[in-house]
Protein backbone atom coordinates (compact mmCIF):
# COMPACT_ATOMS: atom_id res chain seq x y z
CA UNK A 1 0.00 0.00 0.00
CA UNK A 2 2.86 2.98 0.98
CA UNK A 3 4.46 2.14 -2.53
CA UNK A 4 1.37 2.80 -4.36
CA UNK A 5 1.33 6.11 -2.33
CA UNK A 6 4.66 6.60 -2.41
CA UNK A 7 4.58 7.10 -6.50
CA UNK A 8 1.87 9.53 -6.62
CA UNK A 9 3.35 11.41 -4.14
CA UNK A 10 6.48 11.48 -6.56
CA UNK A 11 4.28 12.00 -9.15
CA UNK A 12 2.67 15.41 -7.64
CA UNK A 13 6.13 16.44 -6.75
CA UNK A 14 7.53 16.09 -10.37
CA UNK A 15 4.55 17.86 -11.78
CA UNK A 16 4.26 20.95 -9.26
CA UNK A 17 4.92 23.85 -11.38
CA UNK A 18 8.58 24.57 -11.92
CA UNK A 19 9.79 28.28 -10.42
CA UNK A 20 9.35 30.93 -12.85
CA UNK A 21 12.49 31.23 -14.47
CA UNK A 22 13.37 34.97 -13.44
CA UNK A 23 13.12 33.17 -9.76
CA UNK A 24 15.51 30.10 -10.92
CA UNK A 25 18.07 32.99 -12.36
CA UNK A 26 17.87 35.21 -9.80
CA UNK A 27 19.12 31.77 -7.35
CA UNK A 28 22.29 31.04 -9.99
CA UNK A 29 23.49 34.72 -10.00
CA UNK A 30 23.09 35.42 -6.15
CA UNK A 31 24.55 31.67 -5.59
CA UNK A 32 27.52 32.15 -7.45
CA UNK A 33 30.16 34.26 -5.94
CA UNK A 34 31.73 35.38 -8.95
CA UNK A 35 28.27 37.01 -10.08
CA UNK A 36 27.90 40.91 -10.30
CA UNK A 37 24.96 43.70 -9.07
CA UNK A 38 24.57 44.30 -12.42
CA UNK A 39 23.70 40.65 -13.45
CA UNK A 40 21.51 40.58 -10.65
CA UNK A 41 19.65 44.10 -11.74
CA UNK A 42 19.75 42.82 -15.57
CA UNK A 43 17.99 39.31 -13.95
CA UNK A 44 15.48 41.65 -11.77
CA UNK A 45 14.41 44.71 -13.67
CA UNK A 46 12.33 42.66 -16.73
CA UNK A 47 9.94 41.14 -14.46
CA UNK A 48 7.80 44.24 -12.57
CA UNK A 49 6.17 41.94 -10.44
CA UNK A 50 9.57 41.19 -8.84
CA UNK A 51 10.34 44.19 -8.69
CA UNK A 52 7.46 45.52 -7.05
CA UNK A 53 7.63 42.25 -4.17
CA UNK A 54 11.18 43.27 -3.61
CA UNK A 55 10.43 47.59 -3.02
CA UNK A 56 7.81 46.30 -0.72
CA UNK A 57 9.43 43.85 1.41
CA UNK A 58 12.49 45.73 1.37
CA UNK A 59 10.64 48.48 2.85
CA UNK A 60 8.45 46.85 5.22
CA UNK A 61 8.26 46.53 9.03
CA UNK A 62 9.44 42.77 8.39
CA UNK A 63 13.23 44.15 7.26
CA UNK A 64 12.80 47.49 9.89
CA UNK A 65 14.87 49.81 7.45
CA UNK A 66 15.86 52.93 8.84
CA UNK A 67 15.75 54.72 5.14
CA UNK A 68 13.36 53.81 2.48
CA UNK A 69 14.96 52.07 -0.52
CA UNK A 70 13.28 53.47 -3.56
CA UNK A 71 14.73 51.48 -6.49
CA UNK A 72 16.13 47.88 -7.02
CA UNK A 73 19.50 49.28 -8.07
CA UNK A 74 19.48 50.70 -4.61
CA UNK A 75 17.56 47.57 -2.84
CA UNK A 76 20.69 45.02 -4.59
CA UNK A 77 23.45 47.29 -3.31
CA UNK A 78 21.29 48.13 0.33
CA UNK A 79 20.45 44.39 1.13
CA UNK A 80 22.80 42.40 -0.78
CA UNK A 81 22.49 39.47 -3.10
CA UNK A 82 21.53 37.13 0.47
CA UNK A 83 18.59 39.35 1.29
CA UNK A 84 17.26 39.57 -2.45
CA UNK A 85 17.73 36.33 -2.90
CA UNK A 86 15.27 35.34 0.41
CA UNK A 87 12.91 38.15 -0.71
CA UNK A 88 12.37 36.35 -3.98
CA UNK A 89 11.95 32.90 -2.44
CA UNK A 90 9.53 33.99 -0.32
CA UNK A 91 7.18 35.47 -2.74
CA UNK A 92 7.51 32.56 -4.36
CA UNK A 93 6.13 30.42 -1.71
CA UNK A 94 3.57 32.93 -1.32
CA UNK A 95 2.90 32.17 -4.83
CA UNK A 96 2.60 28.46 -4.61
CA UNK A 97 0.59 28.59 -1.42
CA UNK A 98 -2.06 31.02 -2.83
CA UNK A 99 -2.05 28.64 -6.25
CA UNK A 100 -3.37 25.38 -4.86
CA UNK A 101 -5.45 27.33 -2.16
CA UNK A 102 -9.00 27.16 -3.99
CA UNK A 103 -8.74 23.09 -4.05
CA UNK A 104 -8.74 22.70 -0.28
CA UNK A 105 -8.90 26.09 1.29
CA UNK A 106 -9.39 25.50 4.80
CA UNK A 107 -6.40 22.93 5.33
CA UNK A 108 -4.06 24.93 3.33
CA UNK A 109 -5.00 28.23 5.48
CA UNK A 110 -4.24 26.04 8.41
CA UNK A 111 -1.12 24.96 6.89
CA UNK A 112 -0.61 28.65 5.84
CA UNK A 113 -1.05 29.95 9.15
CA UNK A 114 1.24 27.23 10.94
CA UNK A 115 3.73 27.95 8.23
CA UNK A 116 4.22 31.60 8.54
CA UNK A 117 4.17 31.47 12.08
CA UNK A 118 7.19 29.46 11.99
CA UNK A 119 8.86 31.69 10.05
CA UNK A 120 8.02 34.81 11.98
CA UNK A 121 9.76 32.13 15.01
CA UNK A 122 12.79 31.31 13.57
CA UNK A 123 13.33 35.00 13.28
CA UNK A 124 12.61 36.10 15.98
CA UNK A 125 15.27 33.73 17.24
CA UNK A 126 17.34 34.31 14.64
CA UNK A 127 17.33 37.99 16.30
CA UNK A 128 18.18 36.83 19.36
CA UNK A 129 20.67 34.54 18.90
CA UNK A 130 24.27 35.80 16.90
CA UNK A 131 25.29 34.39 13.85
CA UNK A 132 22.03 33.96 11.78
CA UNK A 133 20.21 35.95 9.35
CA UNK A 134 16.72 36.57 10.38
CA UNK A 135 15.16 36.63 6.86
CA UNK A 136 17.87 33.14 5.89
CA UNK A 137 15.32 31.59 9.20
CA UNK A 138 12.40 32.96 8.58
CA UNK A 139 12.18 31.54 4.69
CA UNK A 140 13.49 28.14 6.39
CA UNK A 141 10.61 28.62 9.35
CA UNK A 142 8.02 29.16 6.23
CA UNK A 143 8.97 26.59 3.82
CA UNK A 144 10.06 23.59 6.92
CA UNK A 145 6.10 22.16 6.12
CA UNK A 146 6.02 22.39 2.26
CA UNK A 147 6.06 18.87 1.86
CA UNK A 148 2.58 18.61 3.41
CA UNK A 149 1.45 20.88 0.51
CA UNK A 150 2.07 18.05 -1.81
CA UNK A 151 0.74 15.92 1.00
CA UNK A 152 -2.76 17.76 0.76
CA UNK A 153 -2.71 17.60 -2.49
CA UNK A 154 -2.23 13.99 -3.39
CA UNK A 155 -4.82 13.19 -0.54
CA UNK A 156 -7.44 15.60 0.02
CA UNK A 157 -8.27 13.86 3.61
CA UNK A 158 -4.65 14.30 5.06
CA UNK A 159 -5.41 16.35 7.54
CA UNK A 160 -8.24 14.14 9.36
CA UNK A 161 -6.12 10.75 8.62
CA UNK A 162 -2.61 12.40 10.43
CA UNK A 163 -3.17 14.20 13.51
CA UNK A 164 -0.81 16.91 13.32
CA UNK A 165 0.13 17.50 17.01
CA UNK A 166 0.26 14.15 19.70
CA UNK A 167 0.27 15.76 23.06
CA UNK A 168 1.31 19.29 22.27
CA UNK A 169 4.17 18.51 19.69
CA UNK A 170 4.60 17.27 15.97
CA UNK A 171 7.05 14.53 17.48
CA UNK A 172 5.72 11.44 16.18
CA UNK A 173 3.91 13.04 13.17
CA UNK A 174 6.85 11.62 10.68
CA UNK A 175 7.06 8.26 11.48
CA UNK A 176 2.86 8.24 11.11
CA UNK A 177 3.57 9.22 8.02
CA UNK A 178 5.52 7.09 6.94
CA UNK A 179 3.67 3.85 8.08
CA UNK A 180 0.38 5.54 6.28
CA UNK A 181 2.24 6.62 2.96
CA UNK A 182 5.73 5.04 3.44
CA UNK A 183 7.77 8.75 3.18
CA UNK A 184 7.10 12.03 5.53
CA UNK A 185 6.10 15.35 4.99
CA UNK A 186 9.98 16.36 5.30
CA UNK A 187 11.48 14.27 3.09
CA UNK A 188 8.48 15.28 0.28
CA UNK A 189 9.19 19.04 1.01
CA UNK A 190 12.92 18.70 0.70
CA UNK A 191 12.54 16.55 -2.28
CA UNK A 192 10.46 19.43 -4.11
CA UNK A 193 12.92 22.05 -3.10
CA UNK A 194 15.81 19.98 -4.37
CA UNK A 195 13.73 20.28 -7.61
CA UNK A 196 13.39 23.34 -7.23
CA UNK A 197 17.28 24.31 -7.07
CA UNK A 198 16.33 25.85 -3.52
CA UNK A 199 20.11 26.74 -1.41
CA UNK A 200 21.41 23.57 -0.04
CA UNK A 201 20.61 25.04 3.63
CA UNK A 202 17.17 25.36 3.33
CA UNK A 203 16.58 22.06 1.19
CA UNK A 204 18.39 20.41 4.55
CA UNK A 205 16.62 22.25 7.09
CA UNK A 206 13.24 21.43 5.64
CA UNK A 207 13.87 17.27 5.03
CA UNK A 208 15.42 17.12 8.88
CA UNK A 209 13.40 19.40 11.26
CA UNK A 210 11.67 16.37 12.76
CA UNK A 211 15.24 14.83 13.29
CA UNK A 212 18.23 17.26 13.69
CA UNK A 213 20.28 14.63 15.00
CA UNK A 214 20.53 12.97 11.12
CA UNK A 215 20.98 16.41 9.32
CA UNK A 216 24.05 15.83 7.10
CA UNK A 217 24.98 19.22 7.06
CA UNK A 218 24.00 22.76 9.35
CA UNK A 219 22.42 20.94 12.24
CA UNK A 220 22.22 24.44 14.09
CA UNK A 221 20.31 25.96 11.41
CA UNK A 222 17.73 22.89 11.38
CA UNK A 223 18.05 22.77 15.38
CA UNK A 224 16.33 26.18 15.41
CA UNK A 225 13.80 25.57 12.70
CA UNK A 226 12.91 22.68 14.91
CA UNK A 227 12.55 24.83 18.00
CA UNK A 228 10.48 27.61 15.92
CA UNK A 229 8.37 24.73 14.70
CA UNK A 230 7.22 23.34 18.22
CA UNK A 231 6.90 27.19 19.15
CA UNK A 232 4.76 27.61 16.39
CA UNK A 233 2.32 24.51 17.75
CA UNK A 234 2.54 25.75 21.24
CA UNK A 235 0.96 29.00 20.50
CA UNK A 236 -1.71 28.06 18.49
CA UNK A 237 -2.73 25.02 21.20
CA UNK A 238 -5.74 25.46 22.95
CA UNK A 239 -3.46 25.04 26.20
CA UNK A 240 -1.83 27.59 27.67
CA UNK A 241 1.56 26.78 28.30
CA UNK A 242 4.43 28.47 29.66
CA UNK A 243 8.07 28.41 28.69
CA UNK A 244 9.29 26.18 31.34
CA UNK A 245 6.69 23.71 30.48
CA UNK A 246 7.48 23.92 26.63
CA UNK A 247 11.22 23.27 27.94
CA UNK A 248 10.18 20.09 29.85
CA UNK A 249 8.04 18.48 26.59
CA UNK A 250 11.36 19.15 24.10
CA UNK A 251 13.79 17.57 26.81
CA UNK A 252 11.20 14.94 27.34
CA UNK A 253 10.58 14.07 24.31
CA UNK A 254 13.53 15.52 21.56
CA UNK A 255 16.37 14.18 23.87
CA UNK A 256 18.49 14.35 20.70
CA UNK A 257 18.21 17.90 20.50
CA UNK A 258 18.47 18.57 23.98
CA UNK A 259 22.01 16.89 23.67
CA UNK A 260 23.05 18.92 20.17
CA UNK A 261 21.79 21.77 21.87
CA UNK A 262 24.94 21.50 24.25
CA UNK A 263 27.20 20.47 21.43
CA UNK A 264 26.29 23.54 19.66
CA UNK A 265 26.70 25.84 22.65
CA UNK A 266 22.84 26.59 22.91
CA UNK A 267 21.53 27.46 26.34
CA UNK A 268 18.03 28.13 25.77
CA UNK A 269 16.49 29.28 29.23
CA UNK A 270 12.67 29.24 30.28
CA UNK A 271 13.19 33.38 30.20
CA UNK A 272 14.38 32.94 26.37
CA UNK A 273 11.55 31.41 25.27
CA UNK A 274 9.13 33.34 26.87
CA UNK A 275 10.46 36.38 25.38
CA UNK A 276 10.38 34.70 21.59
CA UNK A 277 6.99 34.36 22.65
CA UNK A 278 6.00 38.08 24.14
CA UNK A 279 7.85 38.86 20.50
CA UNK A 280 5.69 36.52 18.21
CA UNK A 281 2.40 36.80 20.02
CA UNK A 282 2.74 41.22 18.97
CA UNK A 283 3.99 40.07 15.61
CA UNK A 284 0.93 38.14 14.76
CA UNK A 285 -1.16 40.80 16.34
CA UNK A 286 0.35 43.70 13.87
CA UNK A 287 -0.09 41.08 10.96
CA UNK A 288 2.33 43.10 8.77
CA UNK A 289 3.58 40.94 6.88
CA UNK A 290 0.68 39.24 5.88
CA UNK A 291 -0.38 42.80 4.56
CA UNK A 292 2.23 42.86 2.52
CA UNK A 293 2.12 39.50 0.47
CA UNK A 294 -1.99 39.21 0.42
CA UNK A 295 -2.14 42.13 -1.97
FE1 LIG B 1 6.94 19.21 9.98
FE1 LIG C 1 5.53 22.23 11.27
Amino acid sequence: MPHSNIASIIKHIDSFPPLPSTVIRVLEITGDPESSAHELMQAVLPDQSMCVAILKIANSAFFGRPREVCSIEEAVVVLGFQEIRNIILTQAVFSSFRKFRNTNKHDIDALWQHSLTCGLTAKIIATHTTGYSPSQLFIAGLIHDIGKLILLISFPNYYSSVPEISEHLPLSLSSEEEEKFGISHDKVGMRLLNRWLFPEQLCASTGYHHHPETAPINTEFTLIVQMADILSHCIHSNEAINGQEILDLIKKFTPESTLLWRRYNFYWQEEDIENWLTDLRSDLANGALLNIFNK
